[in-house]
């Protein structure tokens, strides 16, 4: 039971993230709805939505109502984050007015933010803050944001990648892409059918980046592994062998895209704060950095040392939930900007 408790909420375009304060993360779904086209019933949320993609009969449509780090599909993420919010309890009714502190994609507009204020009010909270996603991600990886000293972070998530560099407390400079893990996947996609005339799903592109995709192929064996597909020619199915090497080949375009934002972050730091960097590296959340190789790629790229984080696909999550317990101290070094009340 929720007694004035504090939950956080990570509103990714691929995953969304529940931390309840004192339980940690406590749910972890892909952001995906089925719902009938007719009647716009929901009809599955979460892992189960994900298994129905591209694979669903003519009325029922799984969607993702985020998408390229916007929010496509207003009407659909206000019932996944109101199912969300209430299944953070075990599904019991919240019987205390929680705070919410919930991270969305970095190109959400103004009028987006409404969906996100309306869910959290149906959902019964007492209060609701946005947070901006580099800084969440920065704190859920266990940096000390709030000192004089640059830290720079990437996030790497389905649809956008969020370079910043922070200083006390808040975003001293950064960029959003609008490049991120679906872009990749759709890479793959786009080889495999130039390539061998085999029409995969975005799924099994997703899947071959995760068994075999690598960022950086330098000294790594060149494994490979089957998949199948449809055959364009014949119409057929068929399976084909893919080997790591093509999956770089047909990803690295994306990738240098990736890095090229990154630098361009670092050209524009104020030089006392790029120094901090040297210092300190660069740190990788987000589903992203669990790419192989892709700490090696952008280190080779950048001349710093890059970390992991330890659980990047959490990371987020993690910070909305010491957002809000530090949000004094962050909010005042940081003269609020870093936070944005909306109920
Ligand atoms: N082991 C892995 N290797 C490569 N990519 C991975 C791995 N695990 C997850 N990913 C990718 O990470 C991405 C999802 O990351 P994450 O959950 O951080 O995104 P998000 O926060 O929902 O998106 P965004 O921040 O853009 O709104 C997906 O594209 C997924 O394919
Ligand atoms: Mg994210």
């Amino acid at each position: 039971m929720f007694c004035g408790t504090d939950i956080g909420l990570d509103l990714g375009t691929a995953n969304v993230l529940v931390y309840v304060k004192g339980k940690g993360v406590v749910l972890q779904e892909p952001s995906v709805v089925a719902i009938d086209r007719d009647s716009r019933r929901i009809i599955a949320v979460g892992a189960e939505a994900r298994r129905m993609l591209g694979r669903t009969p003519g009325n029922i449509v799984a969607i993702r109502p985020l998408c390229d780090g916007v929010i496509a599909d207003y009407d659909v993420t206000e019932k996944m984050l109101r199912y969300f919010i209430s299944r953070a309890d075990g599904g019991r009714k919240l019987l205390f007015r929680p705070r919410l502190m919930v991270c969305i994609p970095s190109g959400v507009t103004g009028v987006e933010e409404r969906a996100v204020r309306q869910a959290a009010v149906q959902a019964g909270a007492k209060e609701a803050h946005l947070i901006e996603e580099p800084l969440a991600a920065a704190l859920g990886a266990g940096l000390d944001i709030s000192q004089p000293s640059g830290s720079m972070v990437v996030d790497i998530g389905g649809g956008t990648t969020d370079v910043a560099v922070l200083s006390l407390g808040g975003i001293v400079c950064s960029k959003s892409l609008r490049v991120g893990g679906d872009k990749v996947d759709e890479a793959i996609v786009k080889y495999i059918r130039r390539e061998y005339n085999l029409a995969i799903g975005e799924r099994t592109g997703e899947d071959l980046k995760m068994e075999i995709g690598t960022a950086y192929p330098e000294g790594e064996e060149d494994k490979s592994t089957d998949i199948r597909g449809r055959d364009l020619v014949s119409g057929l199915p068929m399976a084909i062998t893919v080997r790591r090497r093509q999956i770089h080949e047909a990803i690295k375009e994306t990738l240098e895209f990736i890095v090229s934002g990154v630098k361009e972050v670092l050209e524009r730091t104020p030089p006392e704060l790029a120094a901090d960097i040297v210092n300190k590296g660069i740190i990788l959340t987000g589903g992203g950095a669990l790419l192989n190789g892709m700490d090696r790629l952008l280190s080779k790229e950048t001349g710093l040392a890059v970390l992991v984080a330890e659980d990047p696909l959490s990371c987020v999550a993690i910070g909305t939930g010491c957002a809000l317990s530090n949000m004094a101290i962050i909010s005042a070094v940081s003269k609020g900007k870093a936070f944005k009340k909306i109920v």
